[in-house]
């Protein structure tokens, strides 16, 4: 099967993916993690890209559609993936369907106010990119799955997250009626636990 997450930031696309890629057994592909893990390594992708996640904008389309056009051809993508974070524009939808043809666009639907108390308390493993929250962490410095060190993603910070949440609304909230018309859009409330919001999602994609 191939799904798209749809959901501003903070919306629990990453989690739900991570949970996803277990039982669906296909990958998870997050742009922003790519984007994070050039960063860590100091490639030139990831010196490119350093300033523009700092601010909370997005990389250039045809940057970002290149990375998944490769990404989407290797061979574990045959079966089926889990886009978190891509597309996030009209132009990338548009170059997406112009080589491959996804099942599924499910949006997790967000109060902003939930979505500002997830972000500020979130953490995140740069070892095993996993994603965390201080409300169910006993120890909020050690990643619980692999025992790195969790840290606060740089564009957490208040402004950043001010300026990501501003971009969604302009660009990303559009693909939200691309998929409608395309009859691919599937939306679920995402203001319940974890553990509810998941089994909604799955529910959908049944
Ligand atoms: P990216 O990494 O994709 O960031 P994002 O879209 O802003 O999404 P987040 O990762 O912040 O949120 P999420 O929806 O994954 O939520 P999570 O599961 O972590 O992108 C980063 C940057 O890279 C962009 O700003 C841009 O610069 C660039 N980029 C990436 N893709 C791009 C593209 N296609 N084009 C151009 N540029 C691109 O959950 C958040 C928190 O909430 C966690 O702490 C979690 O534990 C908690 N939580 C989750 N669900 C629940 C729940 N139900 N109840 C309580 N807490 C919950
Ligand atoms: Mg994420």
């Amino acid at each position: 099967m191939k799904i798209i997450l749809l959901g501003a930031p903070g919306s629990g696309k990453g989690t739900h993916a991570q949970q996803l890629t277990k039982q669906l057994n296909i990958p998870q592909i997050s742009t922003g993690d790519i984007f994070r893990k050039n960063l860590k390594e100091g490639t030139p992708l990831g010196l490119q890209v350093k300033d523009i996640l700092a601010q909370g904008k997005l990389v250039p389309d045809e940057i970002t559609v290149a990375i998944v056009k490769d990404r989407l051809a290797e061979p574990d993508c045959a079966n089926g993936y889990i886009l978190d974070g891509f597309p996030r524009s009209i132009k990338q939808a548009e170059e997406l369907d112009k080589f491959d043809n996804i099942d599924c666009a499910v949006e997790i639907d967000v109060d902003k106010d939930a979505i500002v108390r997830r972000l500020s308390g979130r953490r995140f493993c740069p070892d095993c990119n996993g994603t965390f929250h201080i409300s169910t962490l006993s120890d909020a410095t050690k990643c619980p799955a692999c025992g790195g060190k969790l840290i606060v993603r740089e564009d957490d910070k208040e402004a950043t997250v001010k300026e990501r949440l501003r971009v969604y609304d302009e660009t990303t909230a559009p693909l939200l009626q691309y998929y409608k018309a395309q009859g691919k859009l599937k939306t679920v409330d995402g203001n319940g636990t974890i553990e509810e919001v998941y089994a909604k999602i799955l529910k959908v994609l049944q």
